[in-house]
């Protein structure tokens, strides 16, 4: 390999320690000191390509498709109509294009099959304006794209996608802020947010500090079959990633809910060998997800409850919380992630897995 493990025992460790420096190079000269976005990094065109854009299309495959789901959320919140699809799925439909709508590709690789030939059928639709958030700087898909904003995570090798991941989310939100200001984000609140940006690598050195804690869970999951992830709005997306990390490198089979959907099906799976994690910042959400979690205590399912420090959930006999490092509303997704691929990774090694070559899996699908 030629990138070297240095003292780590897998990539994927490696890969998942680089985060904070992997988000400071995400931002580097991308932001100014006074806390505005360059917008030119997205390209020459930017500015005004995004002074045109109405509405949004993002389209990825596996982890990045996460990403892209709680970009929507973050994209609609500015006012801004947005979608998330599936690659494989929209390239074989015909939706209603908006008009001066952006299709947004996300690709750690640059190389998935599904994801080039579903930004094909996206131009051939009338999708106007196209962009590539990508990690690999000399792709497919950053040739074939008017915009190209590199996530700058350096290589990753391990199958399981982390520290791409995290950048991903990180561009997204510079993306979510070059498009809101022309619809009246104030210089405040982008100054807010990108501040938030800021410190975020420093909040992830910290998070990191908690490996030795969420190590200590990983006995307890190396024997089960079954898990349930439960999340709330962007955490949700959150949660289904968690669950892929975990099906992927542990071969647990993990299922990720909108906790409101509890009641409508999951539930009927929860006893005493399904232990069920939630995603649980301190937010809007949260007394929401407390009733989530009783209904659960309540059928003797054992809860692992990510929450932020100063959380108002307990642990007790079943609820074990486990409090990450508080951040802002827009960062706290990042950090959460963090928590949950600790978490697998512990599982992992526990089980005695191939952590950084799962079985039946490939870094790169470059076949449909
Ligand atoms: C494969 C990888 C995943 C990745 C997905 C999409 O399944 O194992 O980690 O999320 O492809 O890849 P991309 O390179 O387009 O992000």
């Amino acid at each position: 390999k030629l990138v070297d493990l240095a003292h780590y025992s897998h990539y994927m460790q490696k890969e998942i320690f680089e985060q904070g420096s992997a988000v400071a190079n995400t931002l580097e000269e991308r932001i100014t000191n006074n806390c505005m976005l360059e917008i030119e990094t997205f390209g020459e065109e930017a500015v005004e390509i995004f002074n045109q854009v109405e509405a949004v299309r993002i389209l990825a495959c596996g982890t990045s498709y996460y990403a892209g789901m709680v970009a929507r959320i973050w994209l609609e919140s500015m006012g801004i109509p947005c979608e998330a699809e599936i690659a494989s799925e929209f390239r074989y439909r015909n939706p209603v294009v908006p008009d001066n709508a952006l299709v947004v590709a996300i690709s750690q690789s640059g190389e998935t099959a599904d994801t080039l030939a579903a930004l094909n059928q996206a131009s051939k639709l009338g999708y106007k304006y196209s962009l590539a958030i990508c990690n690999s700087p000399f792709s497919q898909m950053t040739r074939v794209t008017d915009l190209v904003l590199h996530t700058r995570a350096g290589p990753e090798i391990s199958v399981a996608s982390t520290k791409a991941f995290t950048t991903q989310l990180v561009s997204l939100l510079l993306l979510m802020i070059a498009l809101a200001k022309r619809r009246g984000m104030t210089v405040d609140e982008e100054a807010e947010i990108v501040s938030e940006l800021r410190a975020l690598p420093s909040r992830i050195e910290a998070l990191l500090q908690m490996d030795k804690d969420i190590a200590e869970l990983s006995d307890y999951f190396a024997d089960k079959e079954h898990t349930l992830f439960l999340g709330r709005g962007t955490h949700y997306p959150i949660a289904l990633e968690g669950a892929l990390k975990l099906k992927e490198i542990s071969y647990i089979h993990a299922d990720a809910y909108p906790a409101g959907e509890l009641k409508h099906g999951p539930l009927a799976l929860i006893d005493a060998k399904t232990p069920t994690i939630a995603v649980a910042p301190n937010n809007h959400l949260l007394a929401k997800l407390k009733a989530n979690i009783q209904e659960v205590r309540a059928r003797g399912g054992k809860l692992f409850v990510f929450s932020d420090s100063g959380t108002p959930i307990k642990s007790d006999e079943l609820i074990e919380v486990i409090e990450v490092v508080k951040s802002g509303p827009f960062t706290s997704p990042i950090i959460h992630t963090i928590a949950l691929q600790l978490l697998a990774y512990h599982v992992a090694v526990t089980k005695g897995n191939d952590v950084d070559n799962p079985r039946n899996l490939a870094k790169s699908v470059t076949v449909e």
